[in-house]
Formats: C-alpha cells, structure tokens, sequence
C-alpha cells in the first residue's frame, strides 16, 4: 500500500474546500478553480494542497507528474437502486411503442418485474451483481454513493437487499450510504389495500435500526403508486423512529411531492421533474435539497425536464445523480449525467460541478467526509484526462477518468 503520493503539475483543481454547507441558487455559479497546483496525499488522507512549485519536492513515495491535467473531488452519487435482481431489456420494445413507464407498471411489468426477479435472487447473486455495478460507478470516479432497497416489498426481501448493500460497502472501497424504499410500488398481493404494505414496511422500521441497515427511508409518491396522504403518514413514521427522509417526488406527475418533501424536511427531494412554482417556491427557502436526475427523463423519453434554471436562480440547493436502476435510468456514467444536466437542464459546468460534489454529499449526509479535498480529509481525488473542467460535460457518453484514488489508494487508472 502506497503511504503517500503527491500529485503535482495540477493544470486545474477543484478542491471546493471553501464551504461549510451546501451551496445554494448563484453561489452554485462560482466555481474557485487553483492553476498549477499540488496535492499530498498521506496515509489515506489529504496532507497538503498548494501551489505546484512550492511543493513538487516534498518527499512522497510516490509522485506523480500530472501534466497539466483537471484534478478534482471524487464525485458522490446520491440516488441508486444498487442492489436488484435481473434486468428489464425486453420493455425497451413496449417503450418504443409508445406504453407509458405507469402504464407498464400497471400491468405488473417495471418495478414489479425486477421484485420478482429480486425475490428470487439468493443474497449471493446479489452481492455479485452489487459488486459489479459498483466497480463500473467508481470507475467512472465515484468515491461514495447511496444505494435503495425497494425491490423487495416484502420483509423478507427488503432485508436482504439492505444486509447486500451492507456487505458491499464493507467489502468495497468506496462509501456506501444505505436508503430503506420498501415504499416503492404495490405489489399484487396489496393492490385493494396500499396502506397495509405501508404498515407493513414501517412494522421493519425497528429492526432496520436495530442492525444499522440504512440512514434513510424513502418513498415514490406519484399516481397509481403512493399517494401524498399516504407518503405524509409514512414518512411522518420514519421520521419519529430517527430516520432522515428522502422523497421521490414530482417525478411524472406533480402530486405535490416536491411541498411534501420541505413539510417533513426532507433531506432531499429527488426527481422534481415535474415540480410547480409554489413547489420550486417553498424547496428554494428551505434546507432540502433538490436532487435533479434528467438521465431518467431522457431514458423515459419525456419531455419535461426538471427545471433546474428557475430552482437555482430562487435560491435551492442542487445535486444531480444517475438514478442508476434497471428500468427509468439504466446507466452508472455520471459523466453522461453531466451532459444532460448541461445539454437538457441549461445546468452551467460550474453548478454541474457543484452538483456532484459538493451537494451530492450533503444530500447523503456526508458533507463533512466527502466531496471536498480538504486538509485532513479522506484522498477521494480524480485525475481526469482533460485540462480543464469545462471539458467533462462537453465531450459526452464517454469516460474521461485517468485515475480514482479512495482515501489516497489508486482504485483505477
Ligand atoms: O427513480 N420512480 C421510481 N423508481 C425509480 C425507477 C425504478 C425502476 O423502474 O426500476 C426511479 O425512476
Ligand atoms: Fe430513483
């Protein structure tokens, strides 16, 4: 294991170790960018930034001449179905005719569909697959991310989906972030009675502490799956056993998810595609923070993309994610994300920064740990091939990383 390494002849970086808290509205547009700058890692964590002259003859075990490329945090992912069974190739042909995403879970298809597979999946299969979905997220220069259960729906199941996650982040590098989502469609067996698979989920809510199996719980409120009377009780639940809250909110159609989110005080409000003006109002004056994921409107071929612009110019705080899932976002390149964010939200590269950074860790409640490099920080830090940051959202659909390292070890290069 490599002690220290120093990376210098740093072209651009971006530490972002200037804030406290999440960055809101304009302050997402100024982006602090260091030329010709070093950093030393040691022991795991970041022992030095400055100017690349002063410190390119520090003693390191290894140093590396970066040559005028952009050095930046790891990136921080905040909404991920990590942990399902199967996958959903054969809907792409009903997509393609024209069957609506509600339309499709309606008929037992979509989310489902991978419960079934899920449920049948042993706790071995999963992991793998978990494994494997999250070597392809860091490789893309994600250091810590969030992963959902919600492919379950029975106790059973959901357990096993979060003890899966559990074993991954324990067994991987990267940080794992754990989100309980047993709300996340009605199953056959309680299509006459949503309420009572509520209480049913909310009957693991001990247990789920007890084992320390997630931080968070979550909910899709939307038409035809939870309604906001339902999701306020739910989350209200939750919120009272000490769990932080998440919503997917406003995702198809605008329910009022988005105001539901900022009553409870959510720590995020994700999706808002579809979110109103007294919606966008009320998430701009509060402390939740809007997590924005247009690979999922653009994989559902919707028109409407949240609308970023107007959130950040009233003042909210934005992060974006991949939405990474068999159905709505079936990607892990939050580099592609990025693009859309840029291409389809008019999202400016400094905000986009901002967003995967930053913000994104604290919409998991990691940002005093991630998404800065900062003096005595854990080395999340991607040297990308590129000279600078306005580069990664304008080359899209490609992977631009040169080298990950997690708490100052080289993940891939
Ligand atoms: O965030 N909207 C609900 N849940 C996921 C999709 C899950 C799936 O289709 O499997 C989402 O889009
Ligand atoms: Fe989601």
């Amino acid at each position: 294991m490599t002690q220290s390494t120093l990376l210098y002849n740093i072209g651009q970086l971006l530490t972002m170790d200037q804030y406290e808290g999440p960055v809101r509205g304009k302050d997402m547009g100024n982006l602090d960018v260091k030329e010709n700058y070093a950093v030393l890692m040691k022991d795991g964590k970041v022992e030095k930034i400055g100017p690349s002259d002063e410190l390119a003859d520090t003693q390191a075990d290894e140093k590396i001449d970066c040559q005028g490329k952009l050095v930046t945090p790891g990136l921080v992912e905040p909404h991920t179905h990590l942990v399902f069974g199967g996958s959903r190739e054969h809907e792409m042909a009903l997509k393609q005719q024209g069957v609506p995403y509600l339309e499709i879970l309606k008929q037992g298809g979509g989310i489902l569909s991978t419960v079934r597979s899920t449920r049948k999946a042993s706790e071995e299969e999963l992991y793998e697959k978990a494994m494997f979905h999250l070597n392809r997220m860091a490789s893309y220069g994600i250091t810590t991310m969030e992963a959902k259960s919600g492919y379950g729906m029975d106790k059973e199941t959901e357990l096993k989906q979060l003890r899966v996650a559990k074993k991954a982040g324990e067994n991987h590098p990267l940080d794992l972030v754990s989100t309980f989502l047993g709300a996340h469609a009605i199953t056959e067996e309680y299509k006459e009675n949503p309420e009572a698979l509520l209480d049913e989920m909310a009957s693991l809510f001990d247990q789920i502490k007890e084992e320390d199996l997630a931080e968070f719980v979550d909910i899709f409120t939307e038409t035809g799956v939870f309604t906001i009377e339902q999701s306020r009780r739910y989350l209200q639940k939750a919120k009272d056993k000490g769990f932080d809250l998440k919503m997917h909110a406003d995702e198809i159609d605008p329910l009022g998810g988005t105001q539901l989110a900022v009553e409870l005080g959510a720590t995020t409000g994700d999706h808002l595609a579809v979110s109103t003006d007294e919606g966008i109002k009320q998430l701009a004056e509060s402390d939740t923070i809007g997590v924005l994921l247009p690979g999922t409107i653009f994989y559902l071929g919707k028109g409407e993309f949240a609308r970023a612009r107007k959130m950040i110019e009233e003042g909210a705080a934005i992060a974006i994610s991949t939405d990474f899932n068999p159905g709505s976002s079936v990607t892990e390149n939050i580099q592609l994300i990025m693009s859309l964010a840029a291409l389809k939200m008019k999202m400016t590269p400094e905000e986009i920064w901002h967003a995967v950074t930053v913000n994104a860790a604290h919409a998991i409640n990691r940002g005093d740990e991630a998404g800065q490099i900062k003096v005595g920080r854990k080395a999340d830090v991607v040297v990308w091939d590129a000279t600078n940051y306005l580069y990664i959202p304008y080359h899209y659909g490609v992977n631009h990383v040169n080298t990950v390292f997690k708490a100052g070890q080289k993940l891939f290069e």
